[in-house]
């Protein structure tokens, strides 16, 4: 239930929820399910005519999958949502749904590791070829378009690096060339940056991070125009038979009910966090869309309305050891490999091997940062005596 005209936080307070389709109850309940039942032969024939829009069987999901896919299309913007176990199982789905055997794929240098071997160790398999592009390229981008590039992947912000693309330039060369767009929105979510608006074709979310926003939840979203349901239904759930629990979408779901409100203060904390290392002495950059110096801060300007608390920064030289030093002794940054949920976490980004097109030059350290909903005065308290480990202390 949500008004036409209604305004992101509204939508997500309230989109996919139809309470008196269940006597009340505010919350779309879980519908846990395998067999789904017909009533009678016509009814079967009709239902599975619409087969992965109607609810048919368990794996292509049930009530509370189609409750979290209609309040995750209303607030982006786009038309049909797949609800799928993982980020990865959405990125893989956007690929394998896009790209066939002698396709051509362009890939930001700046993907996700995962994304990355993907398309090394799978879509190569297949006879799929990838070139990886720099995240700044943008119209340029033009000139790496062969005859059958048939995808363009971005991820904006840049894994670790935070580099954010000029998508508008990158869209119009892709629809020039006929060739589709997908991005991985999952930094932004559909509050900080509406995909659809842009002219991108296929975007992809792991919402194990700020959708979850718990740290206990591993799920993923692709979304996509109607067109495409029937196929991008028939391949996720039909042939790599992706299927997730309704609990997990219930999950979901209630995460993107106070997205709004976990947002505005991921914000804010990263933003505080960011300009206070920005000035320690220890500290050669920051890597923060929302700051000028970072690569792509214009367009972040003009086509975000938001920075999430992820972000990177880049130490000064100094001996490894003396950077383990520091990250063992925090008292409230956990080291995990993720992020999003309310817990803040620093890790050490190793980018040796996720560079090709434009190699990583920095010569101190990079960390990455996932401001949590923590007292920010609390943290930039362990983080100065981190930056005190630096130095032995
Ligand atoms: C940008 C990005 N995309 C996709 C994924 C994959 O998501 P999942 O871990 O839910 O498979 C991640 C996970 O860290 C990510 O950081």
């Amino acid at each position: 239930m949500s008004e036409p005209g209604a305004k992101d936080r509204t939508i997500a307070a309230h989109a996919g929820n139809h309470p008196h389709e269940h006597q009340g109850v505010v919350n779309p309940p879980v519908y846990r399910a395998s067999t789904v039942l017909f009533p009678t032969v016509q009814e079967l024939r009709e239902r599975y005519g619409r087969k992965y829009e109607a609810i048919t069987y368990g794996r292509d999901g049930t009530q509370t999958h189609r409750a979290l896919a209609e309040a995750f299309t209303t607030l982006e913007g786009s038309e049909r949502a797949l609800v799928l176990p993982s980020g990865v199982a959405a990125v893989a789905t956007a690929l394998l749904g896009s790209l066939n055997p002698g396709d051509h794929l362009l890939m930001v240098d700046t993907a996700y590791e995962p994304t990355r071997e993907i398309c090394e160790g799978f879509l190569r398999r297949i006879g799929v070829e990838t070139t990886y592009y720099d995240p700044m390229l943008g119209a340029g981008v033009a000139t790496l378009i062969r005859p059958n590039t048939k995808a363009i992947y971005m991820e904006s912000p840049g894994s670790l690096t935070f580099e954010i693309q000029d998508i508008p330039a990158i869209v119009a060369a892709a629809k020039q060339a006929g060739c589709r767009t997908i991005l991985d929105n999952t930094w932004a979510t559909p509050l900080f940056f509406k995909p659809p608006r842009f002219g991108i074709d296929l975007a992809v979310y792991s919402a194990s991070k700020y959708i979850g926003g718990h740290s206990d939840l591993m799920m993923g979203i692709l979304t996509f125009p109607a067109a495409l349901h029937k196929t991008l239904g028939k391949l996720a759930h039909g042939y790599l038979g992706h299927a997730s629990s309704a609990d997990d979408a219930y999950a979901a779901l209630r995460g993107l009910r106070t997205l709004h409100a976990r947002l505005t203060q991921h914000q804010a904390t990263g933003l505080a966090l960011a300009r206070w290392l920005a000035v320690q002495p220890e500290v050669e950059q920051v890597l923060h869309p929302a700051l000028p110096g970072t690569p792509g801060h214009e367009f972040w300007q003009r086509d975000f309305s938001g920075a999430s608390g992820l972000f990177g920064f880049v130490l000064k030289p100094v001996a490894m050891e003396r950077v383990d030093a520091m990250l063992n002794g925090m008292k409230l940054f956990g080291m995990g490999y993720s992020w999003g949920g309310y817990e803040s976490l620093m890790i050490r980004a190793d980018l040796k091997s996720s560079r090709t097109a434009k190699p990583w030059h920095a010569v101190g350290r990079t960390l990455r940062i996932s401001a949590g909903l923590e007292d920010p005065d609390d943290l930039i308290a362990d983080l100065a005596a981190g930056l005190a480990r630096l130095h032995g202390n």
